[in-house]
């Protein structure tokens, strides 16, 4: 064993996913959500083959120009390795190794035989790099490149009559799309619409705040990760699904700092639980991490959420309803940006996770300046209000 292959390993410790793409063997379903949870499914018989994700993003109508939408694209191509040993049983006594070199007796007790390998499959795969992919939809088609992750981003240009024609013949909230690379493997994509100045958008973390994923504690994490099977914060699907029910054109969108390698899992747990559909902004686990939870508690964690805020915030006029958790940096990252767009922001919803007071300093301090009327520390999603429209609209005192 390598020192590098050490090192990949330990990089890891872990996860999950990976679906195949073969439009043929997929029946045409009419229903968008059918055909992607379809391509969910692990097929064995794929193993050694080429695969393209495509994460549910967003378009925006321009809030200048209301013939213009601007349709945003991201996939990932990669190729997955059979034969290599990690995909087999090594991959246990590789982990049981790792793991006595890493944690204490106790803790290898609770991870031991029992890594999910599927879990695992989708930080060993093989980036597909500097390849074209040819994005289609409605009639417009545009080609664009793998980066050195394997990974492709883009923005379309459309005009609002051929989304409205799309709207009208998907019949659907979600626009969908195909993308094309090579050796025939193609997958659709949706995008969700978002109108620029009606409606509500809900921002909201993932882990720990709408999962059990408990961050904070390395081997719980990775218990939670790779082992146990997802599991939802309880109310909070209740709580999310009123939100959707009881708000006019209220739309959804998961911003995480988890590794996208996990999308997939991810969004079979947004669907079992009943999460409202939304889009999904999540980051590229890269070799340079040291760990997953090292990967978590990185910088660019809060860098990849403020970039996004920004993102959503400059590209409509609609008002943002901000949900997150005591654990790593969300209050910060929220009360930033809610000192920047005083107007733009709702609330800030915070589920306390370490039995915090509602008055812990660390509040006070990251909701500086803030009318405290916008923001709430919750540990019970019952005592998050319903009506987002009533929560205050007062800017910061
Ligand atoms: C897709 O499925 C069809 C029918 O099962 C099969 O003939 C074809 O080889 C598959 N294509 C790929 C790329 O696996
Ligand atoms: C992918 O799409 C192209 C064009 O629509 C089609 O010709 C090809 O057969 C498709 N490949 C698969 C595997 O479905
Ligand atoms: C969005 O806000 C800007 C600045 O207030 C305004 O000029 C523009 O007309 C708004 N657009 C829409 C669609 O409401
Ligand atoms: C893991 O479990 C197996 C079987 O239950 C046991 O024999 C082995 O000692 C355990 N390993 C560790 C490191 O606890
Ligand atoms: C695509 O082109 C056809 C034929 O020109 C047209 O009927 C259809 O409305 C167009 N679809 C979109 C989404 O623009
Ligand atoms: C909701 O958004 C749609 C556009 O998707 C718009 O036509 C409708 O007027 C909005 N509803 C309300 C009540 O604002």
């Amino acid at each position: 064993m390598t020192a590098c292959s050490i090192v990949v390993i330990l990089i890891l410790l872990g996860t999950i996913v990976v679906h195949c793409q073969n439009e043929t063997e997929q029946s045409r379903s009419h229903h968008l959500w059918g055909k992607i949870k379809h391509t969910l499914a692990f097929d064995s018989r794929q193993l050694n083959s080429e695969e393209m994700l495509l994460f549910p993003d967003v378009a925006f109508q321009s809030v200048n120009d209301n013939r213009i939408w601007r349709v945003m694209i991201h996939g990932w191509k990669y190729r997955t390795n059979r034969g290599k040993y990690w995909l087999g049983s090594h991959a246990t006594s590789w982990l049981e190794r790792l793991a006595r070199n890493l944690l204490n007796p106790s803790e290898i007790m609770y991870l031991n035989g029992s890594i999910n390998h599927d879990r695992l499959r989708p930080f060993f795969v093989t980036d597909r790099m500097n390849e074209d992919i040819q994005i289609t939809i409605g009639n417009q088609t545009q080609t664009i490149r793998t980066d050195q992750n394997g990974e492709f981003y883009d923005q379309i240009e459309m005009t609002n009559d051929a989304i409205q024609t799309l709207k009208r013949e998907q019949r659907n909230d979600f626009l969908s799309y195909e993308a094309r690379g090579n050796n025939r493997v193609n997958a659709t994509g949706v995008i969700q619409l978002i109108e620029p100045s009606e409606g509500i958008s809900v921002i909201s973390d993932i882990d720990d705040t709408i999962k059990v994923s408990e961050v904070l504690d390395k081997v719980r994490l990775l218990a939670n990760t790779f082992i146990s099977s997802f599991k939802a914060v309880p109310g909070m699907p209740e709580l999310f699904q009123q939100w959707k029910s009881k708000n006019i054109n209220c739309t959804f969108h998961y911003l995480s700092a988890m590794p996208d390698q996990l999308y997939t899992l991810t969004q079979e747990f947004i669907d079992e639980n009943q999460f409202p559909s939304g889009s999904f902004h999540m980051r590229h686990f890269g070799w340079a991490a040291a760990s997953l939870f090292n990967f978590l508690h990185s910088k660019s964690t809060s860098a990849h959420k403020i970039s996004y805020l920004h993102f959503f915030l400059s590209n409509t006029n609609r008002t943002f309803v901000l949900i997150g958790d005591s654990g790593e940096k969300d209050p910060e990252i929220y009360g930033i940006i809610t000192r920047e767009y005083p107007e733009r922001i709702r609330a800030i919803f915070i589920r306390a996770i370490k039995g915090e007071s509602f008055n812990d300093q660390r509040f006070l301090d990251a909701f500086q300046g803030i009318t405290k009327e916008k923001w709430l520390i919750f540990n019970d999603p019952k005592q998050v209000p319903i009506d987002l429209s009533r929560a205050p609209r007062t800017s910061t005192k």
